[in-house]
């Protein structure tokens, strides 16, 4: 079957199974053009606790997949690619938590989303790219807090906040190919445009990033959307490569130059139409989370889910 063929085939089964697909920003081309809403983690979140599909076909990563079945446990989950994994979920056990909950027994734990279900069970709060100071803000003052497992979206928020933070060591391998020497080697490169950064990046937290007039930081939905806000007409992107295929057909009167020449998350890529289809037809691979760990888990997805 060729591409075409396969997108046929995938709508037909779509409608015939009361199936929706989600797509993260970071899936394929192909993959995004065939999904019903296209999102970043919290858009993406959001929409598996609305929709009233039956099946969730989550083309993103497995981490993505388990939060969608903890906010929707009613639902069946399917994941492509089973192992579709992240540097960040995978740099984190659930008891590095509790020992630090033993040294710190008033302290908070922020989890970032990007993290398994067993580490979201020993997390108070949730939060994604989209949210994370708004989450960090709306806690007690004068609390000790830490966040897991990105120790650079955690110091964007720190310097933000200007709360008091300690910082699990994990990175997404991805963006922190993104130092802020590049980012300001670009910046200069570009004198008219303007930088979209994920606070992934290595660079996001870097002082002379975070003053620059001609930065704007924020989770991918967030720059697609600033793209089309700001009055300039070129873009440097500092993500994840596939979001400019949205950004160009959003904006296709706008330029976007990439950051680094290869930021790609090989992870998302496991995401093809082909293993789409395969998903829809045998409506694998399930992804189910059960229901003592789920219950522990959804607390703090419900509290972030909550902060509006
Ligand atoms: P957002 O979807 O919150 O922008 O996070 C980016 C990411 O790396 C997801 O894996
Ligand atoms: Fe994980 Fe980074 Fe890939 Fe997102 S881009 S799934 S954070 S490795």
């Amino acid at each position: 079957m060729n591409a075409e063929e396969i997108t046929a085939r995938v709508k037909q089964l779509k409608a015939e199974k009361g199936a929706i697909i989600l797509a993260h920003y970071y899936t394929r081309p192909e993959v995004q053009d065939v999904a019903d809403l296209l999102g970043d983690s919290l858009g993406l979140s959001r929409a598996a606790g609305e929709t009233d599909a039956r099946v969730i076909v989550f083309c993103g990563v497995h981490f993505m997949a388990e939060t969608a079945s903890i906010i929707s446990p009613e639902k069946k989950v399917l994941i492509p690619a089973l192992n579709a994994g992240c540097s960040l979920a995978e740099s984190i056990a659930g008891e590095d938590v509790e020992r630090w909950r033993e040294k710190n027994p008033d302290g908070i734990v922020v989890c970032y989303v990007n993290a398994t279900a067993e580490v979201k069970a020993h997390a108070d709060y949730c939060c994604t790219s989209s949210n994370a100071v708004k989450v960090v803000n709306s806690l007690p003052a004068g609390r000790k807090i830490l966040f897991v497992p990105d120790k650079n979206l955690g110091a964007y928020i720190n310097k933000v906040t200007g709360r008091d933070m300690e910082l699990w060591n994990g990175d997404c391998c991805v963006h922190e190919r993104i130092p802020a020497s590049l980012l300001l080697q670009r910046l200069e490169e570009f004198p008219d445009a303007e930088a979209l950064v994920h606070p992934e990046s290595n660079g996001s937290h870097d002082d002379r990033v975070l003053a620059h007039p001609r930065v704007f930081i924020s989770s991918t939905a967030g720059m697609i959307a600033r793209a089309g806000e700001s009055a300039a007409g070129r873009f440097i992107v500092a993500t994840e490569l596939e979001t400019i295929h949205q950004l160009k057909k959003k904006y296709p009167d706008k330029q976007f130059v990439p950051a680094h020449p290869t930021t790609r998350c090989g992870q998302m890529k496991k995401i093809t139409l082909e293993r789409v289809l395969a998903a829809l037809e045998e409506e694998k691979y399930e992804v189910k989370v059960p229901d003592n760990l789920r219950e522990k888990a959804w607390t703090p997805i419900r509290r972030m889910l909550e902060i509006k």
